[in-house]
């Protein structure tokens, strides 16, 4: 069980706002806050460069904080300044020819799409978008079903960006283990809000963000990879810290999932970051998982219950994020009324899950993604706003 009432005093931001934004960024605890501050004054204090030497030891846990978080080796973390630069350096590391496969899901993120793109248009491999099962899942059968010699890549994203889906990434991972198949897992939005094991998702690479449910600074993230992996990926690019010039003419890489890295870094976010992920596992992913997805269902059904509200969740798992669409009243005023109230949400367009939306014929929904630390009266706090607005047209 969670000290809800412990949490939320830990939480500065509680004392503000209903917030309902934790896919967008979460409220940082304390201890991040701190982590992030007490070295931000240390560099004003005595230097840059000094600080960093000062904190080695506590760079150097950052990297033992992720790996148990996720049960992966600190050697195969590597520290990056978001989510997307982190799975682009993976994915671009991956060499493809003409006619080979990446296999990805239909509720795959923006970014990671237009980079399939890039390298599609670039070299002629295909993208093969697999079909989703009823529930609004990636299909596992179909996934087994379009395995063949030409697939190269398995690229899927854990939990969009635009709902409560939660894609079955240790099936998919039994999958790709079977066939020998590199498994890239976008983790961006399920790392911190439910337990996440790489041994057992079985997955090769996986990126995450510090910002979202895992509760760290803006402009962090993370990528792990499997260490028989990181050798045969060389990072699209290179600098004195990812390699070393050792010759007039030659390099050395790193050995290490660092060679994803570069030199310059926010030194005080990566403390904060090592702190978020400290603050998630003393916690504990379980009860986290537990009290996330029971706090969602609740708003689902309350929602759900609202006349001219329709919740557009899909999946049989489904995690904190809830979305959904109100006949008649546009999502960005819904929003609009929600902010004056206090209440910090989002909204999520079809620019950033084109193949998912443009299946079910969406293109805005209201996105309400709750963590621990909210409570069952800030969901009827938030219900009730949206009941009158609705029904003031
Ligand atoms: C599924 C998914 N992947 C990747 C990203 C990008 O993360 P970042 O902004 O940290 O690069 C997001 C952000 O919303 C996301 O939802």
């Amino acid at each position: 069980m969670i000290d809800v009432a412990r949490v939320r005093a830990e939480t500065p931001g509680c004392r503000n706002v209903i917030h309902f934004n934790n896919a967008g960024a979460a409220l940082q605890p304390q201890p991040v806050l701190d982590a992030v501050l007490n070295h931000l004054q240390l560099e004003a204090e005595i230097g840059g460069y000094e600080a960093a030497d000062r904190a080695g030891v506590a760079l150097e846990e950052v990297y033992e904080s992720l790996a148990r978080l996720i049960n992966g080796a600190p050697d195969e973390i590597a520290l990056i300044e978001n989510a997307t630069r982190a799975w682009d350096m993976a994915f671009y590391s991956v060499k493809l020819r003409p006619g080979d496969r990446i296999l990805t899901a239909r509720a795959e993120y923006a970014s990671n799409v237009i980079a399939f793109l890039q390298i599609a248009a670039r070299t002629g491999a295909e993208i093969v978008v697999v079909p989703n099962d009823e529930a609004g899942a990636l299909s596992v059968d179909a996934l087994e079903g379009l395995i063949d010699a030409r697939v190269k890549l398995i690229a899927v994203t854990h939990v969009p960006t635009n709902g409560g889906l939660v894609n079955p990434a240790a099936s998919i991972g039994r999958i790709a283990r079977r066939h020998g198949i590199p498994y890239l897992l976008d983790a961006c939005q399920s790392v911190g809000q439910m337990p996440v094991d790489v041994a057992e998702l079985q997955c090769d690479m996986l990126s995450a963000t510090g910002r979202k449910f895992l509760r760290g600074p803006r402009g962090t993230g993370f990528l792990w990879v499997r260490r028989s992996l990181i050798e045969r990926l060389e990072p699209p690019f290179l600098d004195l810290h990812a390699a070393t010039w050792i010759g007039m003419e030659r390099y050395d890489i790193r050995k290490d999932a660092r060679r994803f890295e570069n030199w310059e870094s926010y030194i005080a976010g990566r403390l904060g970051l090592g702190a978020a992920a400290e603050y998630a596992t003393a916690i504990g992913l379980e009860p986290i998982w537990a009290r996330v997805t029971t706090l969602a269902e609740a708003l689902r059904r309350a929602l759900s219950e609202i006349p001219g509200v329709t919740v557009r969740d899909l999946g049989h798992e489904r995690c904190g994020i809830v979305t959904f669409t109100t006949e008649g009243l546009p999502a960005q005023e819904l929003r609009k009324t929600l902010a004056a109230a206090k209440i910090n949400v989002t909204t999520s367009s079809v620019f950033s899950t084109r193949y998912d939306m443009m299946a079910r014929g969406l293109d805005l929904l209201l996105r309400a993604s709750v963590h621990y630390y909210n409570t069952e009266e800030e969901v009827s706090r938030f219900c009730d706003v949206v009941r009158q607005r609705v029904a003031s047209g």
